[in-house]
């Protein structure tokens, strides 16, 4: 039987990235993501494997258990949930950016993640051995910097809640992992500053990030791995990205 993977945000970035290689390998595909035309434009690329898509946006917890309740037979029974969709909005410090901001991040990180994996947790289960939660995490989730704030405290959220669904887990065969990626070059600064080209395209300029490519690519191995075997968290950055030194306030 073939096995189903199930994928939020899949309309740009990673999410796209992990639904191409997931269909490279013959998987049946549940697809993702706000954008519609977008999702359609995916799926006419994937003739090649049963794709079935749905305009969602994770938080809207009753979207998203109706999405769930009325998935096609044939999509029913899933393998491997890939809870990817998420964003950062308000680089600037924490003292100057706008709470709707803090919402809307805490609205899609934190409930909309949480809405799909307790709408997807009784196929998980009765799926049993091999079946996969992989969440997307960050550096942010461990590691504080300057205009962080509730991005990161969102992504720490994802770290932690997902060790917690291990323990809840143990026995049922479901595997949890949190994978967080460093410096990623896909549509998230465009997001961050608010539609920003030349923002995004600094920041990735004269560097080498990890690529949307390379991050498809661990989730897919992820969920490919023996049965028994649970990456727990799998932090990633590029080799051109390191920590950096304290700040330290001196007198002016
Ligand atoms: N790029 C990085 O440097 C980096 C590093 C670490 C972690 N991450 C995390 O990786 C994940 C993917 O980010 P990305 O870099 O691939 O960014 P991206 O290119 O902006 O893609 C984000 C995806 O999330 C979807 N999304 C956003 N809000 C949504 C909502 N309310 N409901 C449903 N879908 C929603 C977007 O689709 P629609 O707009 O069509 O809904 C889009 O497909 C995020 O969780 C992000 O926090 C990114």
């Amino acid at each position: 039987m073939t096995d189903t993977v199930f994928i939020t945000g899949v309309t740009s970035g990673f999410g796209y990235a992990t639904a191409l290689r997931f269909a490279k390998a013959g998987w049946k595909l549940i697809l993702t993501g706000r954008r519609t035309e977008r999702l359609e434009k995916l799926k006419a690329q994937l003739s090649s494997v049963p794709v079935h898509i749905i305009t969602l946006d994770v938080r809207d917890a009753n979207a998203v258990k109706q999405a769930v309740a009325t998935l096609p037979e044939e999509f029913k029974s899933i393998k491997t949930l890939v809870n990817n969709a998420g964003l950062a909005l308000a680089p600037d410090l924490a003292q100057k950016v706008a709470l709707e901001d803090w919402h809307t991040m805490i609205d899609t990180n934190i409930t909309g993640l949480v809405n799909v994996t307790h709408a997807l947790l009784p196929s998980l289960i009765a799926t049993g051995k091999g079946a996969t939660i992989i969440n997307l995490g960050s550096i942010a989730g461990q590691w504080p910097y300057p205009g962080s704030h509730v991005y990161g405290a969102s992504k720490a959220f994802v770290k932690q809640f997902s060790y917690n669904l291990r323990c809840d887990l143990l026995g049922t065969g479901v595997r949890v992992t949190d994978i967080a990626p460093g410096m990623a070059e896909t549509e998230f600064t465009l997001v961050r500053t608010g539609g920003n080209q030349k923002a995004s395209d600094d920041l990735y300029q004269g560097t080498t990030p990890l690529s949307a490519e390379d991050i498809g690519e661990q989730i897919y191995h992820i969920a490919t791995l023996p049965d028994h075997i649970n990456y727990n968290r799998v932090e990633i950055m590029p080799v051109r990205q390191a920590w950096s030194a304290f700040a330290v306030d001196r007198d002016k």
